[in-house]
């Protein structure tokens, strides 16, 4: 498998053909790297889940190069949620809805809904309307990570966490660092008003205050999740080290926190995020630093706010050390 560095409109069409020949390809997006494949391809998407080592009842997102594209994989789209993309696409935001017939039962996980995004980053749309033109409908791509584990935003992190999975004729294309860092805001718009699944850069006060209507967030300790979606597991984006939050860090303890936080005596400094913007564009690095420095626990403070801080304490959540 090879990684393209300098992604043109010759190589990124060779990708596109990749993918249509049931290849996977590694791309990036404004969340975090993707690992792609022909979302209408189900040994491909074997091949996809087998490589991730993922459980294959966890459907997958499909990724479509713009709005027009929607009504082949999404039925009864309602009124809000038409809004919601309008707006927000391309951008990071997933929208949940009722599916067609496109959407079969080995991208869904066997639900009757499927998760749809248009991305925002270029080398992602370029890809995806590249695929388009030779006649795909659309690439599923789940975070380009082994499951349960912290998500890509860079290349290299990709290559380091895949290649011992990946087939030689996969590729990993570099578009450089991801600007959010978090994944994409899941929204599930199947009933009357939406509901937030996974917290992301679009928060439930930036949805509220566009469609006028009240949003629900599910919690992860919900009984009554039905709902099959990793990211809504207890135990995940998680690295190697254990990680404790707002605790006293040991000597020799990694520390992650905003930069006007000084560093507690004998703790290294994994990350100094100025807002919380960057916090979330630099937590995963700081996180994989950990484990490359092979350290055994990190120490972090989690941000505050309505912002993207709510994705963060989300994501800190899951992959904090549970005793
Ligand atoms: O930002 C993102 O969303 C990234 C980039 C690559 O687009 N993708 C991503 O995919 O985070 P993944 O597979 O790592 O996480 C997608 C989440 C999973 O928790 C999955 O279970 C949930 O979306 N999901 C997908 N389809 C769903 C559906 N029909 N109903 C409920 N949850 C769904
Ligand atoms: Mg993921």
């Amino acid at each position: 498998m090879a990684i393209i560095s300098s992604c043109t409109a010759s190589t990124l069409k060779d990708a596109a053909t990749s993918l249509r020949s049931g290849n996977l390809v590694a791309f990036p997006t404004e969340t975090v790297y993707g690992l792609g494949v022909d979302a209408t391809n189900k040994d491909a998407v074997d091949h996809l889940y087998q490589v991730k080592g993922r459980p294959s009842d966890h459907p997958l997102i499909v990724h479509i190069s713009s709005m027009a594209n929607l009504d082949k994989w999404a039925r009864e789209v309602p009124e809000y949620a038409i809004e919601l993309a309008r707006t927000f696409w391309p951008g990071p935001m997933t929208l949940i809805l009722r599916k067609t017939n496109l959407a079969k039962d080995f991208i869904t996980g066997n639900q009757d809904s499927v998760g749809i995004r248009v991305p925002s980053h270029p080398l992602a749309s370029a890809l995806l309307i590249e695929f388009e033109d030779q006649g795909g409908l659309g690439v599923a791509a789940p975070s380009a990570n082994r499951f349960g584990k912290v998500s890509p935003t860079m290349a290299d992190d990709v290559f380091e966490e895949l290649s011992g999975y990946l087939s030689p004729a996969d590729l990993i294309l570099d578009g450089g660092p991801c600007e959010v860092g978090v994944e994409s805001t899941i929204i599930n718009c199947k009933q009357d008003i939406p509901e937030i699944l996974r917290p992301g850069a679009i928060t439930a006060t930036i949805i509220s205050d566009l469609i006028g209507l009240q949003v629900k967030q599910i919690s992860a300790g919900s009984n009554k999740l039905t709902i099959k979606a990793s990211g809504l597991m207890q135990s995940h984006y998680a690295p190697k080290a254990k990680v404790f939050l707002s605790t006293t860090p040991n000597l020799g303890d990694g520390f992650i926190a905003l930069s006007d936080i000084p560093t507690p005596p004998g703790a290294i400094r994994l990350a100094s995020p100025k807002n919380n913007k960057e916090y979330a564009q630099l937590l995963y690095q700081a996180l994989r630093l950990a484990d490359t420095k092979q350290l055994p626990n990190v120490m972090v403070i989690p941000p505050t706010g309505d912002d993207v801080a709510i994705a963060i304490c989300d994501r800190l959540e899951k992959c904090a050390y549970k005793s």
